[in-house]
């Protein structure tokens, strides 16, 4: 499925991006259905707020029971000091995960079929396993940024071998907060670990550091030394399909524009290789992990 250009990118950059990979029925279709699940989602006690940084019991929860579910997770600040929602449920949505590509007959199909396996296998994910999906909201005006990480720092394989597929649902932009990505930057450690310990008071979850390689700047470089760590950005239109590897540091920037920037992504392992018991996603034998067929 890939051109020798693109085989040559995937090994040299880490990163892919596909345009036109979705038909514009398909992202259409998924912005609409993302909006009805926010509009069906009450929010309640256990809702939590999404943070890797948030080391709360709640939102703990929230997010481990979320492997298995559709969970709408909010803003921090979306909550007055009563727990009530201070602005309008649709502009307070950060994220909905982590099981759309499971249980929503919508999200199933985009998630599904041959293209994807297809794809997948020819990046060389042999019994490709779908972990996770995510819809990741980036809110006019007060969308925020997602520091620099690695996807591999939450699905832990040995060998590494996680793959993300962030699909474009927007138009992304410089303005509303596109990807950027540090080209070659897979071949750099993976820097931190998010692990799930089992604790008397219950499981909780925390970043580990592990390596203190620095982050790329996405500002211009100073220097040729500079150059090798730039980063740089990926506007895409909407349908526009960016596959990257689990080690590829990447980023998006705060959205100051009054567009959305809705993308969607799905993580993806080798069945061939371990898979961490450590990471904060597992499945039970009521939903066991599947491929893209
Ligand atoms: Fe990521």
């Amino acid at each position: 499925m890939l051109t020798p250009e693109q085989a040559t990118q995937w090994q040299r950059d880490g990163y892919l991006v596909l345009p036109g990979f979705k038909p514009a029925a398909q992202t259409r279709a998924a912005c609409r259905r993302a909006a009805e699940i926010v509009a069906a989602f009450t929010p309640g006690a256990d809702t939590g707020t999404f943070s890797t940084r948030d080391r709360s019991r709640v939102a703990d929860a929230a997010l481990l029971a979320s492997a298995e579910a559709v969970h709408c997770f909010f803003e921090e600040d979306a909550f007055d000091a009563q727990g009530r929602l201070a602005v309008p449920k649709d502009r307070a949505i950060n994220k909905i995960g982590h099981a759309l590509h499971e249980l929503d007959p919508v999200f199933d199909a985009f998630s599904h079929g041959p293209d994807l396996a297809a794809l997948a296998a020819s990046l060389g994910l042999q019994q490709p396993q779908v972990w996770q999906s995510q819809l990741i909201f980036k809110q006019p005006h007060i969308g925020g940024e997602v520091g620099w990480h690695q996807d591999g720092s939450f699905f832990e394989t040995t060998p590494h071998t996680v793959t993300t597929f962030w699909f474009a649902l927007e138009d992304a932009t410089l303005d509303n907060g596109c990807l950027w990505v540090q080209p070659g930057g897979q071949a750099s450690p993976l820097r931190e670990r998010y692990v799930c310990e089992h604790t008397a008071e219950g499981p909780r979850l925390r970043m580990e550091a592990l390596d203190s390689t620095p982050w790329p700047s996405s500002s211009a470089p100073s220097g040729a030394a500079a150059a090798s760590a730039q980063a740089v950005p990926l506007p895409v239109p909407a349908g526009t399909l960016v596959v990257f590897g689990g080690l590829l540091p990447h980023y998006s920037a705060p959205n100051r524009s009054p567009r959305s920037r809705l993308a969607y992504t799905l993580h993806a392992t080798c069945g061939s290789a371990t898979y961490s018991p450590r990471n904060w996603l597992q499945r039970s034998p009521a939903l066991p992990v599947r491929g893209f067929d």
